[in-house]
């Protein structure tokens, strides 16, 4: 009788673990993740398949995703998300790999480059090997495939060829017939990512004229110049797609401005985030993290994310650039400006995000 009593609370207090909470996925995932990593349900897991070593700071992830995975076009993101000592990190990544190897071989692949001082970066050069699940958020972003009909020069600098890649080679697989053009800007020729699988692409898919420079193997720098864009056919009539640190983003937007391209024609993603001049705000406040009962006080441009961490929290975030979302939390009151437009909040409650918004006086967040 007792045994019995014992399995009716048992049954009842998992019908509530069921039925009553917000989110189920925080419940069984650790459980799950005991019994097969495939099956956690907060992320799709997404296992180790190969890992290709492309410079000597850059590696091309192979995943298998777990098949509810819903795909992706190329030149979107992810958010990977995995534990480092205990404590679950998330950021955001762009696929390089063509959809097509998604659907025909449910296979996709990350490139990732170590950046100096970075905890993940570094994380997965050392420590994530084949065979390890990972989890993997759904792809999102609009750095994606151009109108079919229309010429395009893509310019990108480093690590930010990899949603480059990803478009040409299905760009190439769709027999993409106006002409491509890519500009490619590497420090020195030790650091082109991929470049044999460039060179084959330029080699089979006639349309693509491909052009890598190395900046800095020459005594003096040679950086992207206006006589590069000069060389491209017909400039003016292309959709130009730019990825890569903000010094090139920067000065690819002046020159093309300058040649007279429509601003409606350029498109950006970046590996850094673009920064408003917020010189003249008056900036900093008290801020109160509601839910966790903490209230500090900021000064400068320091952001919501960056203040809340200073305080010891540790909110969910990804890419800290302002792209993923994942930092989003709701401003029940007071003012923010957003770091990469400039642009004010509203005083009253709405959501923002936390790794892009930085206080202007008092400040409560439900975080
Ligand atoms: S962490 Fe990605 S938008 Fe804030």
């Amino acid at each position: 009788m007792l045994a019995r009593d014992n399995q009716s609370t048992a049954l009842q207090w998992l019908g509530k673990q069921l039925f009553n909470r917000e989110d189920p996925a925080a419940f069984f995932d650790p459980l799950l993740e005991r019994v097969n990593p495939m099956w956690i349900q907060e992320y799709t897991p997404a296992r180790v398949e190969q890992i290709l070593q492309e410079t000597s700071d850059t590696k091309t992830f192979v995943l298998k995703p777990a098949r509810r995975w819903q795909g992706f076009e190329a030149g979107q993101h992810v958010n990977i998300c995995i534990e480092i000592d205990g404590i679950r990190r998330n950021r955001t990544f762009s696929l390089s790999s063509s959809p097509i190897l998604w659907q025909t071989q449910r296979l996709i692949s990350l490139t990732i480059k170590r950046l100096p001082g970075g905890l993940v970066t570094n994380w997965l050069h050392d420590h994530l090997d084949v065979g390890a699940v990972l989890g993997l958020g759904e792809a999102f972003g609009d750095f994606t495939v151009p109108d079919p009909a229309r010429p395009v020069l893509f310019i990108a600098g480093g690590s930010g060829i990899t949603p480059v890649l990803s478009q040409l080679e299905t760009m190439a697989a769709q027999d993409y017939r106006a002409p491509v053009s890519l500009l490619y800007y590497v420090r020195t020729s030790e650091d082109v990512i991929a470049g044999e699988k460039l060179e084959a692409l330029a080699a089979r898919y006639p349309a693509l004229s491909l052009s890598i420079i190395p900046t800095h193997d020459e005594a003096s720098p040679r950086y992207l110049s206006d006589g590069d864009l000069a060389k491209v056919p017909g400039l003016n009539g292309r959709q130009i797609f730019l990825c890569g640190p903000k010094g090139l983003m920067d000065l690819a937007g002046e020159l093309l401005q300058s040649r007279g391209v429509r601003e409606r024609d350029i498109h950006c993603t970046f590996f850094s985030a673009p920064q408003a001049n917020l010189e003249n705000q008056a900036l900093g406040g008290q801020v109160q993290f509601a839910q966790s009962n903490i209230e500090v006080g900021s000064e400068g441009d320091a952001n919501l994310l960056e203040i809340a961490e200073a305080a010891g929290l540790t909110p969910r975030h990804g890419c800290r650039m302002g792209i993923c979302h994942q930092c989003s939390c709701r401003k029940t009151s007071g003012t923010v400006i957003n770091r990469l437009t400039g642009q004010k909040s509203g005083p009253g409650e709405e959501n923002v995000q936390l790794c892009v918004s930085v206080p202007q006086g008092p400040v409560s967040i439900d975080v």
